[in-house]
């Protein structure tokens, strides 16, 4: 069942976008995807595990419970060199069941749908008000620094009790903590910063409790059911995956959009909230800014997609390239704000499926439902070629986005 392959033609992943592409994944994907739902691929260390590039066998995998997402066991594959310190995993995102359940659980309750409805109307007011700021000041502007930024780390650090005015410290070890071609040093010491912030944080909520979710963690170490390391690690998680994504998507999402006029003029013309939704699924799904994959290791041997993965191979599920499976979405290199890209794997899938999906999808709707209406001639302020990628990036998106109107 197995097939035995050159270790010549292996191919490198993470590979490089065509240039003139950046909304795509790379071709080599793509042509990875045609052969078949799996593939060998090389990665940094010179390891070889399984990338899997179908739609269906990546949901399969990431619901499988034969699959581990826990980064210490043997075959992991790590998205990049890691130094050895104790404790070093960014909480439950890397950790199994039950004891990824029990740390989630305690999390959870300010992101159901219900909860982070009732936050609509404060997202809206942070939207207007940076977009009355943004049209006051200069114009170009940089649209990551005044608005894509802002909007998700104003409401994250509402939501966990963070005060704001340490943003530039957050954003700035946060970009250094997922960026793959940090020196690993560079990047254990921004963790270890952090941590350390968080936990003088947990340790003020002790002294001093309050409503926010950071209160509610010191209230579990005071009931010896969570211990401070953990309350810590918890909050960096929390912190970094709640600003870095939703800025990335933002940004990204409106240059796509710039780069797409009929699709940018449906939403320029649109107040109806399902068009606005459905937008955001698609431009999910399109993008898919966690362009280096969900990555696993296999617990039993597995059989899939015509393959045997055995116990301990490392696995690569690529997200970006399944949601372009045309298997499941018909014409999938097409944006296309019309269509109904619910199913998209961009949160991933199965039991770490992600945490912030509802607060992440109703500040994109706040987000792309207003700016482009209030600022009906947005425009990019430089040519595409001059705009700086993140191709190095756990979390693609663009590091800065010149815009005038
Ligand atoms: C557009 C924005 C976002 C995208 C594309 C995104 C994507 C993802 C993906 C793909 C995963 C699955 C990881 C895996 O399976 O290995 C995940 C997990 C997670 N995300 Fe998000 N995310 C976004 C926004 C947010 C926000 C706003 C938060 C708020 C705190 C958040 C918190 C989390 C957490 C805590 C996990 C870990 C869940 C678990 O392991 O059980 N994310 N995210």
């Amino acid at each position: 069942m197995t097939e035995t392959v050159n270790p010549a033609e292996i191919p490198q992943f993470p590979a490089a976008r065509a240039a003139r592409c950046p909304f795509d994944p790379p071709p080599v994907l793509h042509a990875l995807q045609e052969q078949g739902p799996l593939a060998k691929v090389k990665v940094w260390d010179g390891s070889t595990p399984w990338l899997v590039t179908r739609y269906e066998e990546q949901r399969a995998l990431l619901a499988d419970p034969r699959v581990s997402a826990d980064v210490t066991r043997p075959g992991y594959p790590r998205s990049a060199p890691v130094v050895s310190r104790n404790g070093s995993a960014i909480s439950f995102i890397l950790m199994d069941d039950p004891e990824h359940a029990r740390l989630r659980r305690m999390v959870q309750a300010p992101f159901t749908v219900r909860r982070i409805e009732t936050l609509r109307p404060a997202v809206q007011k942070i939207v207007d008000g940076l977009i009355d700021d943004m049209l006051a000041g200069p114009s170009p502007v940089d649209l990551v620094e005044a608005f894509a930024l802002p909007v998700p780390s104003l409401v994250i650090c509402e939501l966990l009790g963070v005060p704001y005015a340490d943003h530039e410290f957050f954003q700035d070890n946060s970009k250094i903590l997922i960026r793959r071609a940090a020196d690993p040093e560079e990047r254990a010491a921004a963790f270890a910063r952090l941590v350390g912030y968080l936990d003088d944080l947990v340790g003020q909520k002790l002294d001093h409790s309050g409503e926010d979710l950071l209160s509610r963690l010191a209230e579990r170490i005071k009931a010896d059911e969570l211990t401070r390391p953990e309350a810590a690690r918890m909050g960096v998680l929390l912190l970094v995956a709640g600003h870095e994504t939703t800025a990335n998507m933002i940004a990204l999402g409106t240059l796509a959009l710039l780069e797409h006029p009929d699709q940018l003029d449906l939403l320029r013309r649109t107040d109806d909230p399902k068009l606005v939704a459905g937008a955001v699924e698609e431009l999910l799904r399109y993008l898919n800014i966690t362009h280096s994959g969900r990555r696993r290791v296999a617990l039993e041997d597995i059989e899939i997609g015509g393959q045997v993965i055995r116990a301990g191979d490392g696995l690569i599920l690529a997200n970006d390239i399944g949601n372009r499976d045309p298997a499941a979405f018909p014409d999938p290199d097409r944006l296309d704000l019309r269509r109904d890209a619910r199913r998209h794997v961009a949160f991933g899938f199965g039991v770490h499926q992600c945490l912030g999906q509802p607060l992440a999808r109703m500040e994109l709707q706040v987000a792309y439902g207003t700016l482009y209406r209030r600022v009906p001639t947005l425009r990019l302020a430089t040519e595409l070629e001059r705009i700086p990628f993140k191709h190095d990036g756990q979390v693609y998106g663009v590091y800065e986005l010149p815009v005038a109107w």
